[in-house]
């Protein structure tokens, strides 16, 4: 790749494009490297270290080593997440819901999921109506309901539902963001609408729940609104919230961009069944591999750039010895291009039956999660003090 080339990529919340520099996002947006040595001290405080942690897949963070301090002093912290329902889920938007719960169950903390149906209506580009989006937030909130998260630990909110109840931290939060900070931080214009320019405003919020430090997981594209958080907190008397950030996964038919909803065969959805899933793998995935049998024997893959192996080393293969093993088979030429995604296939299958098997009963679940019970009342306490 050229300078040039590298030069071209582009992450905001909304567009993802080009081949991404994850040490160039680092400078760029200023946080924090994810080190062996922080690895170390959350190892420790959490007892174990989740295989998206270890091969640093969450590279990036703000302010996680306070986090873990705040674990050591008995203060505690809680988890804030979300999901924009513009369609159907796909892997790379339930990874962070995964990772939260095992957070969750590791630190017993509290988790605010928001579903934003106000955004991803006011975003026009995707010519979405109201009604779609919020028919695909109650779509997505079963999937999310689905991750297996603790009920009595998880609040699962709707911007267009719950709006009324975080109108008045909403407004005391936008009045400190003016429109050249929303320019400068998400790219907007005169022509933006000005229902987008106060979204930030909303998606702030919930990292003010509780007189705690947040910590959110999230993929780095989410981070802007975080920077923005970070500026007005303190003033309004909340903590700065903490962050980590992941790594995006890679469209199935190359490392560039994002995986798509128009165009489906750059992603698997929670909903594809194990048919699709194996024919979309077989058809689409970019692989590392020679292009014949031959050739790949006698020089072998480069899983570097091997989706299929990128994957599996991202999200799907927790062992760390078959990751390894894969690896250098695949790099020697002892492993073929099908085997791996025939490897592939079965394991997300796998993750998307047990997925869909708990999904059958979250319908049961929305209104538990939904309540306005314990959390809501904590919540409130903030909100309205
Ligand atoms: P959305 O719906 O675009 O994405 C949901 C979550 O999935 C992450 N993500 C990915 N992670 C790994 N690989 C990928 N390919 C991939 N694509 C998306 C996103 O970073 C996000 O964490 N504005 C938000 C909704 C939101 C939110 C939040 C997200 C509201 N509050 C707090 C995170 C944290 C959105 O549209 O996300």
């Amino acid at each position: 790749m050229t300078e040039e080339e590298r030069d071209q990529f582009v992450v905001t919340p909304w567009e993802v494009e080009g081949q991404i520099d994850y040490d160039r996002l680092i400078r760029e947006f200023g946080t924090q490297p994810i080190t062996d040595q922080l690895l170390r001290r959350f190892e420790k405080e959490a007892g174990t270290l989740h295989h998206m942690l270890k091969r640093k897949i969450f590279f990036s963070h703000r302010d996680l080593d306070l986090v873990l301090d705040d674990v050591k002093s008995g203060k505690g912290f809680f988890l804030y997440t979300g999901r924009g329902p513009t369609g159907p889920m796909h892997i790379g938007h339930i990874l962070p819901l995964y990772f939260s719960k095992w957070l969750q169950d590791r630190f017993k903390v509290n988790l605010y999921i928001q579903v934003t149906d106000d955004e991803k209506f006011l975003y026009e580009k995707r010519g979405l109506t109201l009604d779609d989006t919020r028919r695909w937030a109650y779509d997505n909130i079963l999937d999310i309901i689905a991750v297996g998260l603790d009920p009595d630990r998880t609040f699962i909110f709707q911007d267009t539902e719950y709006m009324g109840n975080i109108y008045p931290l909403a407004v005391k939060v936008a009045r400190r963001i003016n429109f050249s900070v929303t320019k400068a931080v998400f790219g907007f214009d005169e022509q933006t609408n000005i229902g987008m320019i106060f979204y930030p405003a909303v998606q702030v919020v919930p990292s003010l729940f509780e007189k705690k430090r947040c910590l959110i997981p999230a993929a780095i594209d989410q981070d802007p609104y975080w920077r923005v958080q970070r500026d007005v907190a303190e003033p309004l008397g909340y903590y700065k919230t903490a962050a980590i950030h992941s790594k995006l996964i890679p469209p199935l038919t190359g490392t560039e961009g994002k995986m798509s909803t128009s165009r489906p065969e750059t992603a698997i959805y929670l909903s594809d069944d194990d048919k699709t899933v194996r024919d979309k793998i077989m058809k689409y995935a970019f692989s590392g591999g020679q292009p014949t049998v031959e050739l790949h024997r006698k020089l072998g893959g480069n899983p570097d750039v091997d989706v299929p192996f990128q994957w599996l080393y991202m999200f799907f293969e927790e062992d760390d010895a078959k990751v390894k093993k894969i690896e250098s088979e695949y790099r020697s030429g002892k492993l073929l291009t099908g085997d791996l995604k025939q490897m592939l296939a079965d394991r997300v299958s796998d993750f998307l039956n047990k997925h869909r098997e708990r999904r059958e009963k979250s319908s049961e679940l929305v209104k538990v999660f939904k309540r306005e019970g314990k959390l809501a009342k904590k919540m409130w306490a903030t909100i309205y003090e």
